[in-house]
C-alpha cells in the first residue's frame, strides 16, 4: 500500500469504533429495540422533545424517524468510514435512491459511471428521466470522458468503487476534484465492494459514501440493509427523507449487520487473500480468455487500485474461454460456489452475469455495457483459500 493510501478500518475499530460507552443491563452486547413508538413522561416533556430541548440526543419519537439499535449500526459505519453522520435504510438501492432523490430536483443533470449495479442505472436512466432530471453515462473509471460530460446544470456525479462487476477503480481523488472544481457537484461513491477496510473514499474527497449492507457489512447473507456515510448537513437531509419516504430498516435487521460487522475485517482480509489468489490462478489459465482483479498488473485500474485500495476485495471477473455454454458449465461444476445473486457473505457465490444480473438484455445491449456472454462473476466467501482457488480450477478443466 502506498503512503498515499488512506487509512482503513482495522479490526479493532470493527470491534469497537462507534459503540455505546454504556448499555442497559451493563450487557456486554447490543441489544434489539423491538419498538414502533417511543412515550413520553408528560406534556411539557413531549414539547421540550418537539422544541428540541430534550437533554437525551438519543431519545426518540416514533420508529420512523428513529430507532437506539440502528442508531448504533449508524454510528458504527460512520466511525469505519470516517464520518461525521452516517444513516441506515431498509436496503442498498432504498440508500442510494434516497440519497440520489434528496439531492437532485427538476432540471438537474446526473454523470453515472458506466459499470455499476443495473437497479442503480435503471434508476438513473429510466426513473429520474420522469421528473425531469437528465444525466449522462460515461465508461467506468474515465475521468476525461466525466470533464466531458459535466453541463452547468450538473449536481451529482455518481460512481462504484471498485466497479461490479468489472471491478475498475476511479481515482477517487480527482474524481472529487474534478467534480468540486465544476461548481456545485456532489460526488457520491458506492463503496459496497470495497468497504472501509479496504478504502475511506470520504478521506479522498468524495461526498457521500453508500453501502449496500446486504454485502460485506453483515456478511452472512441472512439480511438486507443499506448506510449512507458523510457530512451532517447532507446525512441530516438524507435522514429527514427517510421519515418520508419510509424506507427504515428494522431493528431486528440492524442488529444483524451490527453483529456481522464486528468481523468485518477479519473476513476482508481473508476475502481479500482469497480472491487475488483465484485471479492470479486464473491469469494465464488455457481456459481463460481474460481476468478482471483491480491488484493484478494486467487491470486497467493496477495503479490506482495500488494507490487507493488496501485489498483488492472479493470479487473476481473471468470470461470463460469458448462462449456462453463453456461459461456455464463451468460455473455448473464448481462444488463450493454456489450459484445465487449477490456477494460478500462467507459463502463463496459465482454467477454468469448474462443469465442472471442482465438476463433481460438483449445480445447488443450486452455489448454495449461489454457483458461478455461467457463472463464468470465469483465472490469468494471465507472459505479457505486453497479450497476455493482449486474448486474454480478443477471446474475448468476437461
Ligand atoms: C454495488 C451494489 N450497490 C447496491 C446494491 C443494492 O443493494 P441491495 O440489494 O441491498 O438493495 C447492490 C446489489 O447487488 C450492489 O451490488
Amino acid at each position: 500500500m502506498s503512503s498515499k493510501a488512506p487509512r482503513s478500518a482495522n479490526s479493532t475499530a470493527a470491534v469497537h469504533g462507534g459503540a455505546p460507552e454504556k448499555r442497559p443491563h451493563h450487557a456486554l452486547s447490543h441489544g434489539i429495540a423491538q419498538t414502533a413508538t417511543y412515550t413520553f413522561e408528560d406534556t411539557a416533556a413531549l414539547e421540550r422533545y418537539m422544541r428540541g430541548e430534550d437533554p437525551d440526543p438519543h431519545r426518540e419519537e416514533y420508529g420512523r424517524y428513529g430507532n437506539p439499535t440502528v442508531h448504533e449500526l449508524e454510528s458504527r459505519l460512520g466511525a469505519l468510514e470516517g464520518a461525521e453522520d452516517c444513516v441506515a435504510f431498509s436496503s442498498g438501492m432504498a440508500a442510494t435512491t434516497s440519497a440520489i432523490l434528496t439531492l437532485l430536483k427538476t432540471g438537474d443533470h446526473v454523470v453515472l459511471f458506466r459499470d455499476c449495479y443495473r437497479r442503480t442505472r435503471q434508476f438513473v436512466t429510466g426513473i429520474l428521466p420522469r421528473f425531469g432530471i437528465e444525466h449522462t453515462v460515461v465508461p467506468s473509471a474515465d475521468l476525461e470522458a466525466l470533464q466531458r460530460a459535466l453541463k452547468p446544470n450538473t449536481r451529482l456525479v455518481i460512481s462504484e468503487a471498485p466497479t461490479n462487476p468489472f471491478l475498475y477503480c476511479v481515482d477517487l481523488e480527482k474524481l472529487a476534484r474534478i467534480s468540486h472544481d465544476h461548481g456545485r457537484v456532489r460526488v457520491l461513491v458506492d463503496s459496497t465492494l470495497a468497504t472501509p477496510c479496504n478504502t475511506r473514499p470520504l478521506e479522498l474527497g468524495v461526498d457521500l459514501v453508500v453501502h449496500s449492507a446486504t454485502k460485506y457489512l453483515s456478511g452472512h447473507n441472512d439480511v438486507l440493509g443499506g448506510l449512507v456515510a458523510g457530512p451532517s448537513h447532507l446525512v441530516g437531509l438524507l435522514r429527514d427523507s427517510r421519515g418520508v419516504f419510509g424506507s427504515v430498516l428494522d431493528p431486528h435487521a440492524a442488529s444483524l449487520i451490527i453483529r456481522g460487522m464486528k468481523s468485518l475485517a477479519l473476513r476482508i482480509e481473508r476475502q481479500n487473500a482469497t480472491a487475488l489468489a483465484v485471479a492470479k490462478a486464473l491469469e494465464g489459465h488455457p481456459r481463460v480468455k481474460r481476468v478482471f482483479y483491480p491488484m493484478l498488473e494486467s487491470h486497467p485500474s493496477y495503479a490506482v487500485a495500488r494507490e487507493q485500495l488496501r485489498g483488492g476485495g472479493g470479487m473476481v471477473s473471468f470470461i470463460v474461454d469458448g462462449g456462453r455454454e463453456q461459461a456455464s458449465r463451468v460455473v455448473d461444476r464448481c462444488n463450493i460456489a454456489s450459484i445465487a445473486a449477490s456477494f460478500g457473505g462467507l459463502e463463496t457465490l459465482i454467477e454468469q452475469p448474462a443469465i442472471m444480473s442482465f438476463f433481460e438484455l438483449t445480445d447488443e445491449q450486452l455489448k454495449a455495457i461489454e457483458i461478455d456472454p461467457a463472463l464468470v462473476r465469483l465472490s469468494v466467501g471465507i472459505e479457505d483459500t486453497d479450497d476455493v482457488v482449486r474448486d474454480v480450477v478443477d471446474a475448468l478443466s476437461d
